[in-house]
């Protein structure tokens, strides 16, 4: 497949004399894919039932004819300030009981039935005009679903879906509070409208009820998307995508993914690198011009899962941005790597937000492809050059990588609902797993928790899977490949309580995790031989052969012929040895990486690129800072 490039373009922020000449231009550099229309509600409709859609009709045909496709977003992320006078309590309510204002945008909650229909209403409008318009290759659901911390809402439409769900789950409010152990602290209910949403209370609330509720809230996100994507896909056959995030986990991006086409992301390596989990101040002084050098991997390989193998980066960082705590700007070169990297993990598409910097409102200070005057930024030479080397270099041959790391988003809940330890995180414990493997050369390919997405490996790596489903424990029982589960695998059941037997119950393997503890950051347990467990650490008790152990003699990874239980949180140089030996045992050949270079291996080459700014040596050759290289394999 032709890997192809596009941007993020706002029609209706520039006057519509300049569009035929942005049109042309973006055709002349190469790109292929224009998206528009997301946030353009109260212009498409600035008053209730007044719809303006000449000026759409127009902006279409004039990128289309410049030979671009477009992606059409429905305009749901911005409802116009009507929208919120007409539903006043479609706002969501923030976990300290405040309304999230009219003013910038996603002001609305998921469970509002109201801006439900609003929405629906203006979605048949724009999938009935243009469904069939031959320039509109590929839709878009609202915009970034999460984004500004927007899942979670405490309004009293959520409150109310949320008793209907608590409702259909339990069937009896007994059964309820058998299931969340409501004995305790005499936190019975006597009806399911008792229940009230798990915020604002005395202390923490029962870890039962707000993990229900994280599952509730991560299915109204389902619900909503869902309503859309049928009201497209009964007007249009062209793909439908949303634009999911970076390091956002507050819903179940697979459940959502299966009602897309496509999944798509929205790529800033350097407005993240700020908040990657585990990075401490010499690393991200290290790679503040070039961002982490796994992070964006993690994502292309855990949407391609989203996606079940179609995936875009719907929006690419251009230059410096507006949102993170410091916005430098990319090392010369970084944006042609992303690019590159994007389509080394099977990227479809890779679109630049934005076309051209605007000169008002939020974002003022985030870079285009072209400066507010129109000159071009110094991302646009690079755009260019990656749209000259799609067509002249070979196709991207993707293939299944040898290894699977399983990442499951209730796992991620279960972990933010009852860390145990301050900064522990589901997120954070996957991502260093997926570093370690990196740096051990390996190509990862991230999988859904489910049986059937396990075939084919040689290897599987599924820490912190806190509520291990029976099918799900038997298929990592049954597979041949070589499996490491834990820490803190089943440790609790889907009522989230302790199993009767203890964790991780694992039918025919004598092994109780019998207590648990967790550890300052700043007081790691050192291994024999290395490396050491930081902050979580099982206590175990039963068979096996120990694999790693602490100074102490404390087991913290045993051995039951093909699983590993690993019993701790590991330092990096205790993950190295961790995949050290699960490679050693799967038959694979170990690449330890030169720190800040990774490799990606399709079905016929090994991209490298190079994190560093500065050039270094590795086995296919000398890399220069920000460089690519293909190595046919
Ligand atoms: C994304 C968002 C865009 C824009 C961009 C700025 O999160 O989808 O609309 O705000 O960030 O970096």
């Amino acid at each position: 497949m032709q890997r192809t490039l596009g941007t993020c373009y706002y029609p209706e922020h520039w006057p519509e004399e300049v569009w035929e000449e942005d049109a042309a231009r973006m055709a002349a550099a190469g790109l292929t894919w224009v998206r528009i229309g997301e946030f353009a509600w109260a212009r498409i409709e600035p008053a209730p039932g007044d719809l303006r859609w000449d000026w759409l009709d127009r902006a279409i045909a004039v990128l289309g004819q410049a030979g671009l496709k477009v992606v059409l977003g429905t305009p749901t992320a911005t409802p116009p300030r009507w929208v919120v006078d007409k539903h006043p309590d479609m706002l969501a309510v923030d976990a300290q009981g405040h309304p999230r204002k009219f003013g910038s945008r996603r002001h609305y909650c998921f469970s509002h039935a109201g801006y439900l229909e609003e929405c629906r209403r203006i979605v048949t409008l724009m999938a009935d005009r243009y469904g069939r318009n031959p320039y509109v290759a590929a839709w878009q659901t609202d915009n970034e679903y999460g984004c500004h911390d927007t899942i979670l809402s405490y309004s009293q439409a959520a409150r109310a879906a949320f008793r209907d769900w608590l409702a259909q789950r339990y069937q009896s409010v007994q059964a309820l509070n058998r299931a969340w152990g409501n004995v305790f602290w005499s936190m019975d209910y006597a009806r399911f409208d008792d229940v009230d949403l798990p915020n604002l209370t005395v202390t923490e609330p029962n870890p039962s009820h707000v993990l229900d509720f994280r599952r509730f809230s991560s299915d109204q996100v389902v619900r909503f998307n869902r309503a859309q994507a049928e009201i497209i896909r009964a007007r249009s056959d062209a793909p439908i995508a949303h634009n999911y995030m970076g390091r956002v986990t507050d819903f179940d991006h697979y459940a959502v993914g299966d009602d897309l086409d496509i999944a798509s992301w929205d790529s800033y390596p350097l407005g993240f690198l700020e908040n990657v989990v585990g990075a401490g101040d010499s690393h991200k002084r290290r790679y503040t011009r070039q961002g982490d050098p796994d992070f964006q991997a993690f994502h292309h390989d855990l949407y391609r899962a989203v996606g079940r193998g179609r995936w875009w980066v719907m929006e690419q960082q251009p230059g410096p941005v507006n949102w993170a705590p410091y916005n430098p700007a990319p090392l010369p070169g970084m944006v042609r790597l992303w690019t590159w990297e994007a389509f080394a993990h099977g990227a479809e598409a890779v679109c630049y937000f934005r076309w051209r910097q605007a000169p008002f409102a939020q974002e003022q200070m985030h870079a285009g492809l072209l400066r507010p005057d129109s000159a071009e930024a110094p991302a646009m030479d690079e755009a260019r050059q990656v749209a000259a080397e799609i067509t002249e270099a070979p196709q991207v041959q993707p293939a299944q990588a040898p290894v699977a790391l399983i990442f499951d988003y209730e796992a991620d809940w279960a972990w933010d609902v009852q860390p145990h330890g301050a900064g522990l995180s589901y997120f954070g414990l996957v991502f260093e797993g997926y570093r370690a493997l990196r740096r051990a050369g390996l190509s990862v390919d991230i999988v859904r928790p489910e049986a059937a997405a396990l075939t084919g490996y040689r290897a599987i790596l599924a820490p912190g899977l806190m509520i291990l489903p029976n099918d799900l424990k038997a298929a990592l029982l049954e597979t041949e490949a070589q499996v490491v589960l834990g820490p803190r695998a089943a440790a609790r059941t889907r009522d989230m309580a302790i199993p009767a037997a203890l964790p991780p119950d694992l039918p025919g393997i004598d092994l109780k995790v019998t207590r648990v503890e967790s550890m300052r950051p700043d007081m790691p347990v050192p291994l024999a031989g290395g490396g050491a467990v930081t902050g979580y650490l099982d206590e175990i008790a039963g068979a096996g052969e120990t694999e790693l152990e602490t100074e102490t003699g404390q087991p913290v990874a045993r051995r039951f012929g093909v699983l590993t239980y690993l019993a701790g949180w590991l330092d990096g140089p205790g993950f190295d040895r961790l995949v050290a030996d699960l490679a050693d045992r799967a038959g694979l050949t170990l690449r330890p990486m030169p720190e800040g270079v990774r490799i990606r291996d399709t079905g016929t080459e090994r991209f490298w690129f190079n994190y560093t700014d500065a050039t270094v040596t590795t086995d296919a050759g000398d890399l220069p800072p920000a460089g690519v290289l293909r190595q046919p394999l």
